[in-house]
């Protein structure tokens, strides 16, 4: 097969791609799934790896009986897969796992990094950031800085790095690290890696990179852009239910302590001490993996990098370049983040309608179009803000005000429609006779439909059948009635 056979076999082999809702005109159709950068769907094949593993499943750590030794081995190999597929070179890096997302690791690396380094007080955070790349660097180091983005207002976005510059000159030897995203949750904007790898390197700090939205949309080189560490999620690039991802310099890793203690990461337990093991990764991965998420994320790492992660994103660029272009020319709407002719961005696109809050436009897409996309901030509160700014003080309302009351609520925010590896662009032409059918019948829906709570809606007059939504107890019962089996022996 070659690699663009590969590419489009795979497009379509995404469990849940095609599930069926009901829309309120009474018809049912098949989901158009645009919400991949809050979590991606499962990679068929990989699932299979992932489900077949389970057939010789024990736990890894040993290799005398036969599905230990597979399991170990097999572990192993997703750390291979991880370190391949990121272009770290083994002599220089190590992969890690860690919890159930990117987040386990930022507060992984932020507790060891300042632990290691008290003297470097000082930590330099983009004000692009999702929560889980800034809080955990708050709360571990004295400082943070925040570094500031280009463009205002709707176009605000991309690192500046003139601002990064000077505020390394400023800080200098102070500065332990900087943790900046790949490519922003809100805005989809790249950052330059090698760049800021070149700016911050040259006093000592290290560069950290937050590769969760970047991941599963364009290349990365660790080893080209000298990068130090990078963490992303595995549920982001279609593994959901695998672990988060840590890929570090062996030379960083060894000058730490490991964060967290536990079974498989000592050489020896007395009662008055412990040795931990100088064994990479083992040292960072106390307790029992997560094999099988390990071991599904491989396969999906393994796969991509025989596609080549180059053709991906030529790929998803046609279709950004398709839905900015035809979204700027409807009426009423704002896009948000730089424009993708101007500054490199992945398939994440966050917008609004003029006279929509953003959860009625989330309902409405999902009721009306069976359009799934994602609504609020994107736990990336500072950067949304600004984003927002201009819009909100039109409305007379402080977009910095602490303890926001309800209705601020509801207009603080965006819609966001991401693509993913399945998304087509027939899916992207639906999403924008959505938008332009929205603004059409703006004052109809906008009746049809009752505030819920700080920023949801409901329809007033639908409801979907009970039986359409995920249920885990009804497939127990489908369980509990069938006739007792017993195993035979
Ligand atoms: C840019 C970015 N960083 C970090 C995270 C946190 O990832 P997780 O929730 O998987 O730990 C997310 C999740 O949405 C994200 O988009």
């Amino acid at each position: 097969m070659s690699d663009s056979e590969l590419l489009t076999s795979l497009q379509a082999k995404f469990i849940g791609r095609d599930t069926v809702y009901p829309t309120v005109d009474g018809g049912r159709s098949p989901r158009i799934y645009l919400d991949s950068a809050a979590s991606t769907l499962m990679m068929g094949p990989a699932y299979e790896v992932g489900h077949e593993f389970l057939e010789h499943y024990a736990s890894t750590h040993s290799d005398l009986h036969y599905a230990a030794r597979g399991a170990s081995q097999a572990f192993e190999w997703a750390h291979e897969k991880v370190l391949e597929f990121v272009d770290a070179s083994p002599e220089n890096y190590c992969s890690f796992f860690a919890g159930s997302g990117a987040t386990a690791g930022f507060n992984r690396m932020a507790a060891s990094l300042s632990r290691a380094r008290p003297e470097r007080d000082v930590v330099l955070v983009s004000e692009m950031e999702h929560h889980s790349n800034d809080l955990p660097h708050r709360h571990h180091t004295s400082q943070v800085v925040h570094v500031p983005c280009l463009g205002e207002f709707e176009r605000y976005g991309a690192l500046d790095m003139d601002k990064l510059q000077a505020i390394v000159d400023e800080y200098g030897d102070r500065i332990n690290y900087i943790a900046v995203t790949g490519a922003s949750n809100v805005s989809g904007a790249i950052t330059p890696l090698a760049d800021v790898a070149r700016i911050v390197h040259a006093v000592g700090a290290y560069l950290l990179v937050d590769a969760s939205q970047m991941i599963a949309h364009a290349p990365v080189s660790m080893d080209d852009a000298d990068i130090d560490v990078l963490v992303f999620s595995g549920h982001k690039i279609y593994a959901p239910g695998s672990p988060g991802a840590v890929i570090a310099k062996n030379d960083l890793l060894n000058a730490i302590k490991p964060a967290e203690l536990g079974g498989g990461m000592v050489d020896d337990v007395y009662i008055a001490e412990y040795m931990p093991t100088a064994t990479l990764p083992d040292r960072e991965e106390a307790g029992t993996p997560n094999i099988v998420g390990a071991i599904t994320l491989g396969a999906v790492l393994n796969l991509l990098t025989r596609v080549g992660m180059d053709k991906v994103r030529e790929k998803e660029i046609g279709l950004i370049d398709y839905a900015w272009q035809e979204m700027s020319k409807i009426d009423g709407v704002t896009l948000y983040g730089p424009d993708p002719g101007e500054i490199p961005r992945t398939g994440t696109m966050t917008f609004n309608i003029k006279g929509f809050d953003h959860g009625l436009t989330a309902a409405a897409l999902n009721d009306y179009h069976n359009i799934q996309v994602r609504n609020g901030c994107f736990c990336a509160h500072p950067y949304v803000r600004e984003l927002l700014k201009r819009e909100l003080w039109e409305m007379d309302i402080d977009p910095d005000a602490p303890n926001a009351e309800a209705d601020v609520e509801r207009k603080r925010g965006m819609a966001r429609a991401s693509l993913g590896l399945y998304t087509t662009q027939a899916d992207l032409e639906a999403l924008v006779a959505a938008i332009r059918d929205l603004v059409e019948r703006r004052d109809e829906i906008i009746e049809l439909y009752e505030p819920i709570g700080s920023n949801g809606y409901r329809h007033r007059n639908f409801e979907p059948p009970a039986v359409d939504i995920f249920n885990p107890e009804r497939l127990l019962e489908n369980f509990l009635a069938e006739p007792v089996q017993t195993i035979a022996g």
